[in-house]
């Protein structure tokens, strides 16, 4: 693999019914490309948490995948709230989901934990009233 691909995709608050393009386009990308099915179930699982985390928790914001032989990177940015006690955020269980997105199916508070164990890095830059940028990496092999 020479070429970086890039794939870019915005997402907007409560955009309930593309929930799910980012990762499966990223997934459709990365079979094309001939990568190890177990890394692209890793990396769909991610994406897909945090594309819905940005519909359900922020302003909306961006999804960004480069994809290198270093590995995949995944890129999730955000117009706000911000994540207040990070911590508590990436407690198994923890959500502040409404109860409408609870009916929906979400809101168990596994999102982050997800993203935590299938991602190889993760990097979390959250500030209050400005919004979070979440950055994960899924080797290759
Ligand atoms: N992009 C974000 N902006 C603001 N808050 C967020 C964001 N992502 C997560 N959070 C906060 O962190 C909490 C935990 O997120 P997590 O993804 O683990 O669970 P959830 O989205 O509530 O439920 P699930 O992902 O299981 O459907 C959320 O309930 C929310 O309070
Ligand atoms: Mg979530």
């Amino acid at each position: 693999m020479k070429e970086k691909y890039i794939l870019e995709k915005r997402i907007e608050k409560g955009d309930f019914n593309k929930g799910g393009e980012a990762s499966s386009k990223l997934k459709d990308l990365l079979r094309k490309l001939g990568v190890d099915s177990a890394v692209i179930r890793k990396t769909a699982i991610v994406t897909y948490e945090l594309e819905m985390n940005i519909i359900i928790h922020s302003e909306g914001g961006w999804i960004r995948a480069a994809i290198s032989r270093e590995g995949i990177q995944i890129f999730a940015a955000d117009d706000g709230p911000g994540i207040a006690d990070l911590e508590k955020a990436f407690q198994p269980g923890y959500s502040t989901a409404s109860d409408q997105v609870r009916e929906m199916g979400f809101g168990a508070g596994l999102g982050l934990v997800n993203i935590k164990n299938y991602s190889d890095e993760l990097k979390v830059d959250t500030k209050t009233g400005v919004g979070t940028k979440i950055r994960a990496i899924i080797h290759l092999v």
